[in-house]
């Protein structure tokens, strides 16, 4: 099976509705061309699920993301969004684990877990992220860190959950800093990643698994990481909110 080639948008808390569904109306717009095996994903602010899900949900190879839910299915969590509200809206994908996340809101590996449970048990896929701080990297001790990110996350999983994983691998040091991994240290963690992927659960599993990059991506630098045999797309923030850039790293998909 060739692993899917994805593009995902990652809004963050930025923009009005109005300004949410022109950018959507612009990329829709816009001639791009999705091959079978690519998909464009769109992780938009809560607010804004339904409408960007009645703009794109029924189309082909564009999906609409949340870019966070809940552990528990329902209750008393105020403030919180459910798998269960994402079914019933029909959204089939949720970015989890996001440094920022991490970083501001304390989320911990375990936690990060049940996160994982929550949304395979109710068909939504996982986009998890992973990715080591500057000082990890200045050390060079960003394998182990990532692969204790992995271990605590993910390696729970049976190999058919995991399949219905996609992992974002983001360097803190490169997230909003212009300051992108070079396509070979890219390269090198995303193999890294791969190998113990197939050190847990086989070479034929961890040849399924889409690995994401993420951090700076820009029109400019997309076909050269995306280029790379381990890179099987991007996580964009920044560039994902503006049309023409977001539709130049579709386009730079293998
Ligand atoms: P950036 O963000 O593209 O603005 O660096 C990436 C991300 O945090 O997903």
């Amino acid at each position: 099976m060739m692993r899917k080639q994805i593009a995902a948008a990652n809004w963050k808390m930025n923009l009005s509705l109005q300004q949410g569904e022109q950018l959507i109306n612009d990329l829709l717009s816009k001639p791009h061309d999705l091959k079978e095996n690519q998909l464009a994903v769109f992780a938009v602010p809560a607010p804004y699920l339904m409408m960007a899900q009645e703009k794109m949900g029924t189309k082909n190879r564009v999906a609409v993301a949340a870019q966070n839910c809940y552990s528990k299915k329902s209750g008393a969590y105020t403030g919180e969004i459910s798998v269960e509200m994402l079914n019933s809206i029909g959204v089939k994908y949720v970015v989890l684990g996001h440094s920022e996340r991490r970083e501001y809101f304390n989320e911990s590996n375990q936690f990060l877990a049940e996160k994982i449970d929550i949304s395979l048990s109710h068909h939504i896929t996982p986009i998890f992220c992973c990715g080591e701080p500057l000082q990890i990297r200045e050390e060079g001790t960003q394998n182990a860190y990532v692969a204790a990110q992995l271990k605590e996350s993910l390696f729970h999983l049976t190999s058919a959950q995991l399949v219905n994983v996609v992992i974002a691998y983001e360097p803190i040091w490169a997230i909003g800093t212009g300051k992108t991994a070079s396509s070979d240290q890219a390269q090198e963690m995303h193999a890294f990643i791969r190998a113990e992927l197939a050190h847990v659960y086989g070479k034929e599993t961890a040849d399924q698994i889409s690995i994401l990059y993420g951090g700076s991506v820009k029109a400019n630098n997309a076909v050269e990481l995306f280029s790379q045999p381990d890179v099987d797309g991007g996580l964009v923030g920044g560039a994902s909110l503006i049309a023409d850039e977001f539709v130049a790293i579709i386009n730079a998909l293998k």
